[in-house]
């Protein structure tokens, strides 16, 4: 953009493309990666279609890949999951969310479009 006599208009036209992708709905998809990543999702679980590679924070425990969770769980279901308010399997999950509730909603939102 511009041919570099124009930096300070640059500056005000990142803000406000920043501004856009906070604000408009339809980028909650991106959102939701940013707070996967963020929030050290990903020191435990891969998500290969997302080239997100994953981590060994989990152990023995062999956290799943995320790829196609949206084909197997609820929205409202991973909603208490990741407020640890109902278990998986006998047992609550390993990290407990912490976040606004835009992060909460942007990430399960995110996660529930992740279907191969
Ligand atoms: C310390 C490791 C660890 C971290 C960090 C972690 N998880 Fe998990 N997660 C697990 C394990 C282990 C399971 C498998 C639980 C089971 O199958 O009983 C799991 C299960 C899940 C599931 C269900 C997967 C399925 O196959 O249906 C989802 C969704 C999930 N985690 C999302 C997240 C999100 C989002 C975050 C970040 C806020 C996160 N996890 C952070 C270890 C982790």
């Amino acid at each position: 953009m511009g041919n570099g006599k124009h930096l300070s208009g640059g500056g005000v036209m990142g803000a406000l493309a920043l501004a856009a992708v906070l604000l408009i709905p339809g980028a909650a998809l991106a959102g939701g990666k940013d707070v996967f990543l963020d929030k050290g999702c990903n020191n435990c679980h891969a998500i290969k279609s997302q080239g997100i590679e994953g981590g060994a924070a989990g152990g023995d425990l062999n956290p799943p890949d995320l790829s196609q969770v949206g084909t197997r769980q609820q929205a409202d279901f991973l909603r208490q999951f990741l407020r640890k308010k109902a278990p998986m399997h006998g047992k609550m999950h390993m990290l407990r969310f912490e976040g606004s509730k835009e992060e909460f909603d942007d990430l399960i939102n995110w996660l529930m479009e992740l279907k191969k």
